[in-house]
C-alpha cells in the first residue's frame, strides 16, 4: 500500500473504526501486477515454440517465455508442443508415409529439414523446430527467461537427465540462471519430483490443480502450483499460498492459458502470481506485468 493510501486508510479507520485492506487485485497492481508469461513464445503472434516466438517476445517486451521439450529417435531435445508432428509442421509433405508422425519417431536430422512456420503464416515460412540448444542460446541472446516445460515424459523415460545435462553444457544451471532465469515444470509430478530430486536447487512447478489436502506432498518437490485458470478460485489460490515449498518460501501459483482482458483481470483478482499468455500483451495492458 502507498503511503497516501495507508494515511487515507488509518483516517478511515479512525473514522469508522473498519480496517480497508486492499483486495488480491489492488495488491497486484501495486505491485506491477502478477509475471507475465509468453506461453510458447508469444505464440499469438509468431509459430509456438519457434526462435521466431521468443523474438516476438522479446520485442514485446516479455522476459519469461514458455516451451515445451520432448525427445527424438536419436536422442536430441527439441522444442515442440505435440508429441505429433504434423499440426506444426509440413511433415506430412516432406515425410509421407512415416505415419503417425510422433516426435519420437524422427531423427534430430529429419525434424530439422521440417518447415515449422508456415502453418501460422506465409511470412514465418522457414521456421524451424528448434533443438533445446538452440533455443538456449537465443533466449539467453535476448537476455531472457524460461518457463520449461517437460512435455510427456511418460515417453521419454530418462528425458529430465538429459535436460539437466544439456542445461549444464550450456551454462544454464550456474547460479545466475537457477536462481532469476529458469523454472522447470511438468504435468508429471514423478518428472517434476525426479528434477527435484537431481537438481534441488532449481525452481519447479507442478502443472495441474491438486486438491487442497494433497497440497502438502506437491510442496515437497515443488516451488508453484500452476492451474488451469478454468479451475481456480480465490480460496484455491490462499490455499496454495499457505504452504511452503521445497526452498521454504510460499508456494507461488502461474495459470494458464489467459488469452483476453476480462480473464486477465479475473484471475489477477484472485491473487495468482503469475499468468501464461499466447497473447502477453493483451494481459499486461489489462493488469500489468510484476515479473
Ligand atoms: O505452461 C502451461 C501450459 O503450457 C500447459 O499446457 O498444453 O499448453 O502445454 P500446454
Ligand atoms: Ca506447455
Amino acid at each position: 500500500m502507498s503511503a497516501r493510501a495507508a494515511t487515507a486508510t488509518a483516517a478511515l479507520v479512525g473514522f469508522v473504526g473498519v480496517l480497508v485492506l486492499p483486495t488480491a487485485a489492488e495488491a497486484a497492481q501495486e505491485h506491477g501486477g502478477p509475471a507475465v508469461v509468453a506461453h510458447r513464445g508469444a505464440s499469438g503472434y509468431a509459430p509456438e515454440n519457434t526462435l521466431k516466438a521468443i523474438d516476438k517476445a522479446d520485442r514485446l517486451g516479455f522476459d519469461w517465455v514458455e516451451n515445451d521439450v520432448q525427445r527424438t529417435k536419436d536422442g536430441r531435445l527439441v522444442v515442440i508442443h505435440d508429441t505429433n508432428l504434423a499440426r506444426t509442421t509440413n511433415v506430412e509433405q516432406v515425410f509421407p508415409g512415416r505415419a503417425p508422425y510422433n516426435v519420437r519417431d524422427f531423427t534430430a536430422a529429419e525434424i530439422a529439414k521440417l518447415d515449422a512456420g508456415a502453418w501460422k503464416g506465409a511470412e514465418f515460412t522457414g521456421a524451424r523446430v528448434p533443438t533445446l540448444t538452440q533455443y538456449l542460446d537465443r533466449i539467453d541472446h535476448n537476455h531472457q527467461k524460461l518457463l520449461m516445460e517437460i512435455k510427456a515424459p511418460e515417453l521419454y523415460p530418462g528425458i529430465e537427465k538429459d535436460i539437466l545435462r544439456v542445461l549444464g553444457k550450456e551454462g544454464w544451471l550456474n547460479r545466475d540462471h537457477v536462481r532469476n532465469r529458469l523454472v522447470i515444470q511438468s504435468f508429471s509430478a514423478d518428472s517434476v519430483r525426479t528434477v527435484h530430486k537431481r537438481r534441488p536447487d532449481i525452481t519447479t512447478g507442478f502443472l495441474g490443480t491438486p486438491a487442497t489436502g494433497d497440497l502438502p506432498r506437491y510442496a515437497q518437490f515443488a516451488d508453484r502450483i500452476n492451474p488451469s485458470s478454468g479451475t481456480i478460485s480465490a480460496g484455491y489460490v490462499a490455499a496454495v499460498h499457505a504452504f511452503r515449498g521445497p526452498h521454504g518460501k510460499r508456494l507461488k501459483l502461474f495459470t494458464w492459458t489467459v488469452n483476453d482482458a476480462a480473464t486477465a483481470r479475473r484471475v489477477a483478482g484472485l491473487g495468482v502470481n503469475g499468468i501464461i499468455s499466447n497473447f502477453p500483451d493483451v494481459v499486461r495492458k489489462a493488469v500489468g506485468d510484476g515479473r
